[in-house]
């Protein structure tokens, strides 16, 4: 069986490096050839295109950054789709819309190629230890033919259901994600500004089930205020955007996931766009500084002390603010 793979970004190229250690030789590609490069040599040789690549492979992985890569990469100038043979498999792993996934199934069943959306969940250390979970719309013969594929890069297959049922399981579990994170920084914002200190805060919540198992692997980031990346923030952003078309798509309404979604694109604004996602914190918290003496007058009703104060933290001067013009009235 010839595998190609195509996305080497933070996911493919770990993906594809999982796939090189079970003994799989790969042909790749990837729009910057740089990340290439260390998945070449005896198990990999790198395509000049797509469409070069697919005339090779028996089954192609993409693992693309949204949509319109997919797209561009499956059917623009030198896509693969059309030189793929027919019976080959197409397994789509990128985080995509369920009526995308169903379109280039439909795509690919026009070419008689069969066509497998399979989203994974797991950042980029799940990556590294092959502990991906697939969720995967197919025809059953054809997971079966790519099982022992994805047991090389995961440790979880959840056989959703037909095309496109892989897409909708993963989408519904990064809006999980994407809320669950913005509500934990607008609490920690709220319990800062209280008085709580950070470190009563994170260890009083972890753990309990108020707060989403998850949300202890990012205490490290949120602690040194270093968001290195996982979980890109715009592909976040992406996936609640990508929530909202399905939403618009099924009739659905989703209000509490439309403001998260835009408090990822203000994190993108303030330039935590390709930090981790869990920099949306900053958008929150962001300013906070100790609170000074002169703050606790202003709250208490002293606006001209807080007005004073370069010191107070963002709730604080939004407080003081209506202080003043409930004063002025
Ligand atoms: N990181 C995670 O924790 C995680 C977890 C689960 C799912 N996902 C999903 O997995 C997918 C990949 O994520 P990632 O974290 O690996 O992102 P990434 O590091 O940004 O990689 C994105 C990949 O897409 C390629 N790409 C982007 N736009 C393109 C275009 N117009 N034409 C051709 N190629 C294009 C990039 O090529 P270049 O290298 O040339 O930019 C790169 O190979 C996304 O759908 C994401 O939502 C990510």
């Amino acid at each position: 069986m010839k595998i190609g793979f195509i996305g080497l970004g933070i996911m493919g190229s770990r993906m594809a490096t999982n796939l090189q250690k079970h003994g799989y030789s790969l042909v790749v590609f990837n729009r910057t050839r740089s990340k290439a490069e260390r998945l070449l040599g005896p198990c990999g040789t790198f395509s000049d295109s797509p469409a070069k690549l697919a005339e090779q492979v028996d089954v192609l992985f993409t693992m693309l950054a949204h949509p319109d890569a997919v797209e561009q990469v499956a059917l623009g100038a030198d896509g693969f789709l059309n030189h793929l043979r027919p019976g080959a498999l197409w397994v789509d792993c990128s985080s995509v819309n369920p009526s995308f996934s169903k379109r280039m199934m439909a795509e690919s069943a026009r070419r008689q190629v069969h066509f497998v959306d399979a989203p994974v969940t797991g950042s980029a250390p799940a990556a590294v230890e092959a502990k991906l979970i697939f969720w995967v719309g197919a025809d059953p013969p054809d997971l079966e033919t790519i099982r022992p594929l994805l047991l090389c890069m995961g440790n979880k297959i959840v056989h959703t259901g037909g095309h496109g049922s892989g897409t909708s399981m993963k989408m519904v579990i990064n809006l999980l994600l994407g809320t669950g994170m913005a509500a934990f920084a607008e609490a920690m914002a709220l319990g800062e500004g209280l008085g709580l200190s950070s470190k009563v805060l994170f260890d009083s919540l972890l753990g309990t089930p108020a707060v989403a198992p998850f949300l202890a692997a990012k205490r490290d980031k949120i602690d040194h205020r270093n968001y290195e990346v996982e979980f890109p923030l715009r592909w976040m952003q992406k996936d609640m955007h990508l929530a909202t078309v399905s939403a618009y798509e099924t009739g659905v309404a989703m209000p509490l996931t439309n403001i998260a979604k835009e408090m990822y694109r203000l994190a993108m604004r303030d330039g935590h766009a390709t930090e981790d996602f869990s920099a949306v914190y900053e958008l929150v918290t962001g300013n906070d500084q100790p609170l000074p003496s002169s703050a606790s007058r202003s709250l208490a009703g002293d606006p001209k002390g807080a007005a004073a104060s370069a010191e107070l933290t963002r709730t604080e001067r939004t407080t003081a603010k209506m202080h003043e013009l409930e004063a002025r009235k």
